[in-house]
């Protein structure tokens, strides 16, 4: 440009000099911004994106150029979060402080509004694809119910509903197998009363959902709350050890009371492997104490008195690290495998975190074929690499695009189920320490999948 200023001469030969110096870069777009030059300050935050993905001023003054709100409106989560499942009537643990009964954000990247390693923070993804709404062409291929189109599932719509409450086990998409089971030895016997007299303590013990993590077992155990129309009281057992040092087996007590008070309440153990990891190994005294009093608690509510009414859902994924007292007969003692979705249920997550996105003609089938073993938090994460793929594209070129099958299929390749080194251990387990049958779930899925 001729009549440039020095300044901006003189950076943009810096920038030349050393292209991976990202905040020189940002600077000498910041300027070029300065001088409403926004074509080359979107170019230029792109190059520095490139080397820095994620990079939160680089992402902010990338859509300062393309005229975008750089933080408003703060939208409480981005757009790709599934239905907070919102809590039946929430039960506050007792004297706890309440994010005992929050998500169960820790540990694993589940619940959290992005995937792990996905810094998106402070990237207006919503202000960004309102840029591009009104662009939207036929959003799918129509031929919607291409997989296995049994039951209400794979519709969109059953996803946006906000009302408290509202996840049902219908919302949860595909895992028939897993519904009917939860169905036949939790639900039927819980809604019934009389059932529940008839086959007496059989039915007292609590069920525990294991699987590979970012599967659904949190989402699943909501759902049955919702099913029940149950008050749900959530415990994460890695946020009460953390914040009840000290307290842990009173706020134990207190909230197993809370859930008689609450009566009928589903009582949600999630993490249990936090606190039953194997009582010999769990040094500590205050641990084993824990654990004591849980023991206490669900045998109380295996000899009924006073119990009518209150249910144990427990989950983990690595069941194999639940100190085995917690899994005796009138215990946890009934287990259910939480797999990876299947094709209808993939379906149903993919549309769910593509429902707001601007996505064009995009082929559910090929995705869904594409995305075997990946789990519902893996799913999450290919819809978000896609549209950041397509948003990079946009600022390149300048021009404007939405998400396409290739973007989706293309982030897919990328992306390696992470439910695979589950299964790995899983499977030394299932073969070597099958006791009781513990296993037999798993053992019969790797074998159909050939994995033995
Ligand atoms: N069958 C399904 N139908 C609809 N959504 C699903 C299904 N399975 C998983 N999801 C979605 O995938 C996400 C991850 O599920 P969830 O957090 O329940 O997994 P998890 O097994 O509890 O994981 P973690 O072991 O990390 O705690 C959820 O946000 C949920 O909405
Ligand atoms: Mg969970």
């Amino acid at each position: 440009m001729a009549d440039e200023s020095p300044l901006i001469r003189s950076l943009r030969a810096a920038v030349a000099a050393a292209p991976g110096d990202v905040p020189l870069r940002l600077h000498f777009a910041e300027l070029l911004l300065s001088e409403r030059r926004n074509d080359e300050a979107v170019a230029e935050a792109a190059v520095a994106l490139q080397h820095a993905p994620g990079d939160a001023d680089a992402r902010a003054l990338m859509m300062r150029a393309m005229g975008m709100p750089p933080t408003e409106p703060p939208r409480p989560a981005p757009a790709a979060e599934p239905p907070r499942p919102a809590p039946a009537p929430a039960v506050e643990p007792g004297p706890a402080p309440a994010p005992a009964s929050s998500e169960q954000v820790p540990a694993s990247a589940e619940g959290a509004p992005e995937p792990a390693g996905n810094d998106h923070g402070s990237f207006d993804w919503a202000a960004a694809e309102q840029q591009v709404q009104d662009l939207v062409g036929p959003r799918f291929l129509e031929e919607p119910q291409a997989v296995g189109a049994d039951g209400p599932v794979g519709d969109a719509a059953a996803w946006d509903v906000d009302a408290p409450g509202a996840v049902r086990l219908a919302d949860v998409g595909g895992m028939e197998e897993v519904k009917d089971r939860l169905e036949a030895a939790f639900l039927a016997p819980m809604r019934n009363p009389e059932l529940r007299k008839l086959y007496g303590k059989s039915l007292r013990g609590g069920l525990l959902l294991y699987g590979p993590p970012g599967c659904g077992k949190t989402f699943i155990a909501r759902a049955v709350a919702g099913e029940l129309g149950a008050n749900f009281l959530t415990v994460s057992l890695s946020d009460v050890l953390d914040m009840w040092i000290g307290a842990s087996e009173k706020n134990i007590h207190d909230i197993f009371e809370t859930a008689r008070r609450q009566a009928p309440c589903v009582v949600f153990l999630d993490e249990l492997d936090a606190l039953g990891a194997k009582r010999s190994r769990t040094h500590s005294s205050g641990l084993r104490n824990v654990v004591n009093q849980l023991l206490t608690e669900l045998d109380g509510i295996a000899s009924g008195a006073g119990n009518e009414g209150v249910f144990v859902l427990a989950a983990t994924n690595v069941p194999w690290d639940v100190d085995i007292a917690l899994r005796r007969p009138g215990r946890l003692d009934r287990t259910l495998l939480v797999l990876p979705p299947d094709a209808t249920a993939r379906e149903a997550i993919l549309r769910y975190h593509l429902r707001e996105r601007p996505i064009e003609a995009v082929d559910l089938g090929k995705l869904v074929k594409a995305t075997e073993d990946f789990s519902g938090a893996d799913l999450a994460h290919v819809c978000e690499s896609a549209a950041e793929v397509a948003l990079l594209d946009s600022a390149r070129t300048g021009s404007v695009r939405l998400i396409t099958t290739k973007d989706l299929l293309g982030a897919a390749k990328q992306i390696k189920p992470s439910t695979e080194p589950w299964f790995a251990a899983a499977r030394n387990v299932a073969m070597f320490a099958n006791e009781g049958g513990l296993y037999d779930d798993l053992l019969a899925h790797l074998k159909r999948k050939r994995k033995l």
